[in-house]
């Protein structure tokens, strides 16, 4: 805590040393990907009001708040970590934000509560931000070991380690086909099946293993490939977070929230989602709903991928709601 004398007395400034470090890249923990497309598409038709579903650490609205000068923006996010976070970075647009902690998939009642029909944009980055997976107590990685928890919303009941080891053989081999499109997902669901008989599963580094063991790759002769276990992590993660419901539901709630020439860009990481983004926009445009921004969605550049490999696989769509819808 820092000290500083004013007349007789001291006084304290409420900043700790970590706090007042935030704005390094290295506090911040995450980059935000196609930063300079999501500016170009939302504020095109200079919207009013913006609503940030994956608030994150702040990175897009710092951005999008610093170019608009006259936009407003509501946030949400479903972890309280990054939420606080967020709120302190963006401390200095404070008149014009509005920051809650609320699953995406209820945005009309998060809007409604702040007597707000209509919304001019809406942006969705889809799933974690860097600093979720570096920390290890909150279980999403193999690089390190932690508890089998994967929960990112903390009000959630169910974790990984509930879904490893309490859903059947079928249930887990159909996780990780329908979430992940995991190949061996039946070699794995058979293992962990037979694994868990000893003992239950319940860290990450186990879960890791066992993953390995099952398709017969040792992660470590296989340093510049993909983990074995990446998309069985994957898969549980998007379970424990019912992360492909909140997206439909999202996209189901979109049009009615959109004001006439609204715009609407949601990135993406892996097929799975971006098959419903892609899917839900056709039959918006057909039914006269949306017209379609990006007929092939938008991917990183040369130099951005080389400065944030995160932003490889990063696919981002846009819609513009119907100028009389
Ligand atoms: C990729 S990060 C977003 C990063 C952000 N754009 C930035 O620039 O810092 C995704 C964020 O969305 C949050 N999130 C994921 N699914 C969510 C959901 N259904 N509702 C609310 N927040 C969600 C995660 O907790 C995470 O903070």
């Amino acid at each position: 805590m820092a000290v500083c004398r004013q007349g007789d007395g001291f006084i304290e400034f409420s900043m700790s040393e970590d706090e007042s470090n935030e704005t390094t890249a290295e506090a911040i923990g995450h980059v935000p990907v196609l930063t300079e497309e999501v500016e170009a598409i939302l504020l095109e038709n200079s919207p009013g009001t913006i609503v940030d579903c994956t608030l994150g650490r702040g990175g897009h609205a710092e951005r999008l708040l610093s170019v608009a000068p006259a936009l407003k923006l509501v946030g949400l996010d479903f972890d309280e970590g990054n939420l606080d976070f967020a709120r302190r970075r963006l401390a200095p647009f404070s008149d014009r934000i509005e920051l809650r902690l609320a699953d995406f998939s209820t945005l009309g009642a998060e809007l409604a509560s702040l007597k707000i029909d209509r919304v001019d944009a809406i942006l969705a980055d889809l799933g974690i931000s860097s600093n979720q997976i570096a920390d290890p107590l909150r279980g999403l990685s193999f690089d390190s070991d932690g508890p089998l928890d994967m929960r990112l919303d903390r009000r959630l009941r169910t974790t990984a380690a509930d879904l490893v080891n309490g859903l059947s053989e079928g249930e887990i081999s159909d996780m990780l086909w329908h979430n992940a499109e995991e190949r061996q997902s039946r070699k794995i669901a058979k293992r962990l099946c037979a694994a868990r008989r000893q003992g239950r599963i319940n860290s990450t580094m186990l879960l890791a293993r066992l993953v390995s063991a099952a398709v017969g790759v040792n992660p470590e002769s296989h340093r510049n490939k993909i983990h074995p276990a990446t998309r069985t992590f994957m898969a549980l993660r998007m379970a424990v977070n019912t992360e492909l419901e909140s997206l439909k539901s999202l996209l189901n709630q979109a049009p009615e929230l959109l004001g006439p020439r609204g715009r609407i860009a949601i990135i993406s990481f892996h097929s799975g989602e971006d098959r419903l983004v892609k899917e839900n926009f056709r039959s918006a445009a057909k039914s006269g709903d949306y017209r379609i921004l990006t007929k092939k969605p938008m991917t990183s550049g040369e130099a951005e991928r080389a400065a944030n490999p995160r932003s490889r696989s990063a696919k981002l769509r846009a819609a513009e709601k119907a100028a009389n819808a």
